[in-house]
């Protein structure tokens, strides 16, 4: 008699990139799913069963830490919360590293790119005439730095963006889409004292980050697990803002006298 859990359960085919940084291959595997699993769980079955030494990179299997990103038949994903579900059952699903990092071994890439990045990006700078506890917002600006906060890190936005995905040579002028919706989000807050500090967010934004780089495809957009609007929100907006600065006479006039001033 057939149980309950074995007429849930069927035989997948997954297909695994196994290497390290001298390079490597496809294997095939067929391995057991039961209802309600993510492809994290099956690479695990897969660590337990057939492949004990296969590399994979998690911590949370709850969509909150960003570190099994990788590629699911070619698109950027969190193996954790990709759900077995969305694939036939005969459909032959493919798991490879992320295509824009150097890979370590197997499923784990060093993202060390965005590391470096991040460091590049100066921090909040706080307004000097404010003490801790006087700082007010409206609830506008509040809620744009919390959409961008929601951000995990997971990379998969960076991991796509074709100004890097195929093209390494332009690592080292352009932060990506993560870095440069950090720099829109000092940027457009209220209480960020960079310009007084000397520092124009966005003309380094243009000149240091890259992004003039950006064509604003969303693809970044699209593959973000947080749902996280960067290119409408982030990117676009600093491209406005950056073409105002270089453009519009009353901002170039504002600067200008606030340079001489200072
Ligand atoms: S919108 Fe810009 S940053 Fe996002 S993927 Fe496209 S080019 Fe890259
Ligand atoms: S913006 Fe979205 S896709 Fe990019 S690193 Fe953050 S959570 Fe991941
Ligand atoms: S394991 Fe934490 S996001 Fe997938």
């Amino acid at each position: 008699m057939t149980t309950a859990a074995e007429a849930t359960s069927y035989e997948a085919h997954f297909r695994v990139w196994r290497g390290d940084t001298d390079g490597g291959a496809l294997e095939d595997f067929t391995v057991e799913v039961h209802e309600g699993e993510v492809v994290l769980d099956v690479i695990h079955r897969l660590q337990a069963t057939q492949a004990p030494d296969l590399a994979v990179r998690w911590n949370c299997k709850a969509g909150k830490c960003g570190s099994c990103s990788a590629e699911v038949n070619g698109r950027p994903r969190l193996l954790c919360m990709t759900r077995m579900s969305v694939f036939d059952h005969a459909e032959i699903v493919t798991v490879t590293p992320l295509r824009a990092f150097p890979v370590v071994r197997d499923l784990v890439t060093d993202v060390g790119f965005n590391y470096e990045k991040a460091r590049e990006v100066p921090a909040f700078v706080p307004p000097q005439d404010l003490g801790p506890g006087e700082y007010r917002m409206q609830q506008e600006d509040v809620g744009r730095s919390q959409e961008f906060r929601k951000c995990i890190e997971c990379f998969l936005c960076q991991d796509t963006c074709h100004v890097v995905r195929d093209h390494e040579e332009n690592k080292p002028a352009f932060a990506g889409p993560r870095f440069l919706m950090r720099v829109a989000e000092l940027d457009m807050h209220p209480l960020d004292a960079a310009d007084e500090d000397g520092l124009d967010r966005k003309r380094t934004a243009q000149e240091e980050h890259g992004l003039g780089y950006c064509n604003i495809t969303k693809c970044c957009t699209e593959v973000c697990p947080e749902g996280i609007k960067i290119t409408d929100n982030a990117l676009i907006p600093l491209k406005e803002r950056a073409a105002d600065r270089k453009y519009d006479p009353l901002v170039w006039l504002g600067n200008k006298i606030r340079r001489r001033s200072s």
